[in-house]
């Protein structure tokens, strides 16, 4: 018999989780189901779903709709708009984990190419700032890090280019931490015709020499957080003809990590930094006491679409054999998952408080 590892805290610090005007795609009461299936104590959500968390009227309608649905804990991003709405901002960063800023094409249309707009969301937002920004938008946005120091969260690193990039600010000393996907790691452009548009997703897949580029940079501690970038539409939806960018991911992560372990890429060290201490660090967040997930990193199953609980019911990792089983989930002292049931009642998740 196995040990089961105890990870204190699991946070995903980037899942897009619908509801609202999206939720015939997904609702907050079932991802953060799919979130306590897949370990995680916290899973901090992203803007662009509409209504987009632009303005404080989006961001309250938000803050109670998670407040009534969420079984896991939670937090919330308010985005950047491209018209410039930081008047907004000392209005709203309490409730907040972080501001998002979009640089490049996402599902929504929220990206921002004005540089000059860009200068003033990192004038005037004092928390961290989330970004997607992609090849050689990087270092247009490292200078904004340099000059503003604002502390800046890379979302979804997926070449080896942009790496090159980050590597060497973080050499420089800038205030910046690298997010990267399972995703990104696992699957390259070669599994395209496999997955058709299950292989869909902003940043897009790259090449298999870009996978072995984050792999080597995950092993060498340059990567603080594995992300899902959990963004669940309708399987009806990603066969029709104009397919939507994103992918499921926030079940699969986590043993998906443990493939990684049992296959001698990452040490059991890496894995809890990569999934609790890494995000934590960043958000200046403390999981409240006895919040823990118990997981068997020997367990390993098949993915099937049928055992997912996330509400579109697919993944792009169907039929991967991974390790790593979540046995129970805690959140303050008390069981809320059993490896099988969700034992809580929607609304039991709370706001995780960012310093
Ligand atoms: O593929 C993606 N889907 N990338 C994003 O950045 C957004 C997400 C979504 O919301 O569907
Ligand atoms: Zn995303």
């Amino acid at each position: 018999m196995s040990q089961p590892v105890k990870l204190m805290g699991m946070v995903d610090p980037h899942v897009h989780l619908r509801d609202m005007e999206w939720a015939h795609k997904a609702t907050f009461a079932s991802e953060t189901a799919a979130a306590l299936a897949g370990g995680y104590w916290a899973v901090f959500d992203m803007p662009n779903t509409p209504p987009n968390t632009f303005t404080r009227a989006a961001l309250d309608q938000k803050l109670a709709t998670f407040q009534a649905g969420a079984v896991c804990d939670w937090g919330v991003y308010f985005g950047a708009s491209r018209q410039g709405n930081w008047a907004e901002y000392p209005q709203v960063m309490a409730d907040t984990c972080g501001l998002k800023m979009y640089n490049n094409p996402t599902t929504g249309n929220l990206f921002i190419t004005d540089p000059s707009i860009r200068e003033q969301h990192y004038q005037a937002w004092h928390g961290v700032i989330a970004v997607h920004a992609e090849e050689d938008v990087i270092p247009t946005v490292l200078e904004l890090v340099r000059k503003y120091r604002r502390w800046t969260h890379f979302c979804h690193i997926s070449s080896a280019a942009e790496m090159a990039y980050l590597i060497e600010a973080k050499r420089e000393g800038l205030p910046i931490s690298i997010g990267v996907t399972p995703h990104h790691l696992y699957l390259s452009q070669d599994d395209l015709p496999q997955l058709g548009s299950r292989g869909l997703m902003k940043p897009e897949l790259k090449t298999p020499a870009d996978c072995r580029a984050l792999w080597q940079a995950v092993s060498d501690g340059w990567v603080d957080v594995i992300e899902s970038d959990h963004a669940p539409h309708t399987l009806t939806e990603k066969m029709s003809d104009r397919p939507p960018y994103g992918v499921p991911g926030l079940e699969t992560t986590l043993p998906l990590m443990g493939l990684a372990l049992h296959e001698g890429r990452i040490s059991l060290v890496q894995v809890v930094a990569l999934l609790t201490t890494g995000s934590q660090r960043i958000f200046k967040i403390t999981p409240p006491p006895d919040t823990y997930t118990l997981v068997d990193f020997d367990d390993s199953y098949i993915i099937e679409s049928q055992n997912l609980r996330t509400a579109c019911g697919w993944s792009p990792f169907e039929d991967w054999r991974v390790y790593g089983r979540v046995l129970e989930v805690w959140i303050r002292g008390q069981k809320v998952f059993d490896g099988e049931r969700v034992l809580v009642s929607n609304g039991f998740g709370q706001r995780v408080i960012c310093g």
